[in-house]
């Protein structure tokens, strides 16, 4: 009898938390239905094709002006760009261009006024930087969607960081050295011991590991090793 009952409460929830699961995934971002969303106190021009800026971004923009502040023409180069969100916080206090393979997700951010180019990665990155800005695409693939389906509605490009979600990482840390003096990466919150690694590995030093609003792990920042 008490088995009857467990097992049907249990099928009761679990079609509650399907119906649940079904709904958010159906319900469109506030962002995309209203084409916009704020980051860093600006509005940012937002449609299917980009990621909606997140408020966690903001500590990626909080350690590259804590970097810069007092420094003038510092160069900065925002990879993986997307609408632009992380270019734009910058444009005051640096020259800002921005990069990203998407071609859909270019020409949002050159809606928001962002000076970008198409790259895969570094294919198309030709000049130095002094700072080289990145939120790439970071969660592992079998795991996208599942601590928030609302993510499914954001271009899947944009979010899978490959089998173990560090595959960007990889690529920043073996090929960012020849193009910029600093590196400054958001990560996902438990992603830190496999970034610092990959970063130590490939001689990045004065490695800083700084935390968002709710104490996770959230920013890298990493300085290229001079070479005699
Ligand atoms: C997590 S989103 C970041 C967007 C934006 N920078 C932000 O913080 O809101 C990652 C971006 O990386 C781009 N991307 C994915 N693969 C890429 C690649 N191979 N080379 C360059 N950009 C890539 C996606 O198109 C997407 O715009």
């Amino acid at each position: 009898m008490l088995l009857v009952v467990l097992t049907s409460s249990t099928s009761v929830m679990q079609q509650t938390r399907d119906d649940s699961l079904t709904q958010s995934s159906r319900s469109i971002p506030t962002a995309y239905l209203q084409g916009w969303a704020w980051f860093c106190g600006k509005r940012i021009k937002v449609n299917k094709d980009v990621l909606i800026p997140r408020a966690d971004t903001e500590v990626l923009v909080d350690v590259v002006k804590n970097i810069i502040a007092d420094c003038s023409n510092v160069r900065v180069l925002d990879m993986c760009t997307g609408s632009g969100a992380v270019a734009i916080a910058l444009s005051e206090f640096a020259m800002v261009e921005g990069c990203d393979v998407c071609e859909k997700a270019l020409a949002v951010a050159r809606m928001n006024g962002v000076n970008c180019f198409q790259s895969d990665m570094f294919s198309n990155v030709t000049k130095k930087y002094d700072i080289i800005v990145c939120n790439p695409p970071y969660i592992k693939t079998n795991e996208i969607g599942l601590e928030d389906p609302g993510i499914l509605h954001e271009p899947r490009k944009a979010l899978d960081g490959g089998e173990d979600g560090l595959e960007f990482y990889r690529i920043l840390s073996a090929k960012a050295e020849k193009f910029c003096d600093t590196l400054v990466l958001e990560i996902g919150y438990n992603q830190a011991k496999e970034v610092v690694n990959l970063l130590e590995n490939n001689n990045w030093c004065n490695i800083l590991v700084y935390e968002d609003m709710a104490g996770r792990d959230r920013v890298i920042c990493a300085e290229r090793a001079r070479k005699n």
